[in-house]
């Protein structure tokens, strides 16, 4: 009930804000990846590289940078100076994105390659590159099913989420989830849908709820999560900054639940339980 009062003043406000354009930071404006720039099948590390926070090729980044970029500052440390260099990222904290992080390392074929990866590896199909996403097709033979590339087809379930409203919540979001999977179950005779897809998938959709609205309700503009989704931009011409709470562990995990239980989840395979880490078990 608490959140549901608040959801709604934050509804209002929503509707009633008038947007003021931000300058992109110096350095950080948006600039097309080439032909020759990798890019993933995750559209918040494609934007990062897109606006330069990551490496604009796409190649060779650490599980540190993907947290600075995240995070939006970073501390320098040597023997002689200390220096804090604030960025404007999506003030993600290490604890909401580390897993997956940690998990991107597995994705190169580089045998001799411990510390770094590359976007491009990260499609590699139910590492973290899962079935039932909210921008992409599955993944399927000889390019059948595009997995890497955002498809407007595939998009248009979330553009048309929460009708006659201008932001979504995190019950459109599960919505949208509960519709996606559906479709994937009707289509993909391979799809893979168990507990570790589910997580993710809800993760995913709390954090495009949270950075582009209110990380405390999930109450997000329309305009601004579309416009991440279709150009991988981040829309500061459009009114954003990045929000002033930070996104953790503790303030997705509210969301993510809200977003599970209206997505009206069964799994359809099992896998035993992920042991992630000392005390991370999904
Ligand atoms: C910086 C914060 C991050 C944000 C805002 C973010 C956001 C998202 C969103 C919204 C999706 C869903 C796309 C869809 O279903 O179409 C997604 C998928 C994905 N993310 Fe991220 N992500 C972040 C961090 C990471 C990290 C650290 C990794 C691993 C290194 C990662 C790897 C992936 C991959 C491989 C997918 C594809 C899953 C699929 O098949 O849909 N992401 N991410
Ligand atoms: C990868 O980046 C590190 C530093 O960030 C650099 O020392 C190394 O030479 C780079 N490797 C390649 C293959 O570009
Ligand atoms: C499903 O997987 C099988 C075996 O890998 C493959 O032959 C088939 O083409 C796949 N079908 C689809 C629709 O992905
Ligand atoms: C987008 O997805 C739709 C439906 O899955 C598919 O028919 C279409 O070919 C895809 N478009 C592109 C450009 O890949
Ligand atoms: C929820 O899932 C159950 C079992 O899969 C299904 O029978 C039911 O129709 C679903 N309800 C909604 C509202 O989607």
């Amino acid at each position: 009930m608490q959140l549901k009062i608040s959801s709604l003043i934050v509804a209002s406000v929503l509707l009633v804000a008038k947007a003021n354009a931000y300058a992109t930071p110096a350095g950080h404006e948006f600039i097309a990846p080439t032909s020759t720039d990798q890019r993933s099948p995750c559209p918040g590390l494609n934007t990062l590289a897109n606006h330069g926070y990551l490496p604009r090729n796409g190649a060779n980044f650490t599980v540190t940078q993907i947290m600075d970029a995240a995070l939006g500052w970073s501390v320098l440390t040597n023997p002689y100076i200390q220096l804090i260099i604030y960025l404007e990222g999506f003030n993600v904290n290490w604890d909401g994105i580390l897993v997956a992080a940690k998990f991107g390392l597995l994705s190169g074929s580089d045998a001799t390659t411990f510390e770094t990866m590359g976007l491009g590896p990260l499609a590699l199909h139910n590492l973290i590159e899962h079935d039932a996403s909210i921008s992409r097709n599955d993944f399927g033979p000889d390019g059948l099913g595009d997995n890497v590339h955002f498809n407007e087809t595939t998009f248009s379930t979330l553009a048309n989420a929460n009708p006659g409203k201008n932001y979504y919540d995190p019950v459109s979001a599960g919505l949208v989830q509960r519709d996606r999977l559906a479709h994937s179950v009707a289509t993909n005779p391979n799809v893979t849908n168990t507990a570790k897809e589910f997580k993710l998938r809800s993760r995913e959709s709390a954090l495009y709820l949270s950075i582009f609205g209110d990380p405390l309700t999930g109450i997000a503009s329309k305009e601004f999560v579309q416009i991440f989704f279709r150009e991988e931009r981040l829309p500061f011409a459009e009114g954003w900054t990045k929000p002033t709470t930070l996104i953790t562990s503790d303030t997705l995990d509210p969301i993510s639940k809200i977003v599970q239980s209206a997505s009206n989840w069964t799994e359809t395979e099992s896998c035993e339980p992920l042991v992630l880490g000392s005390g991370i078990v999904l």
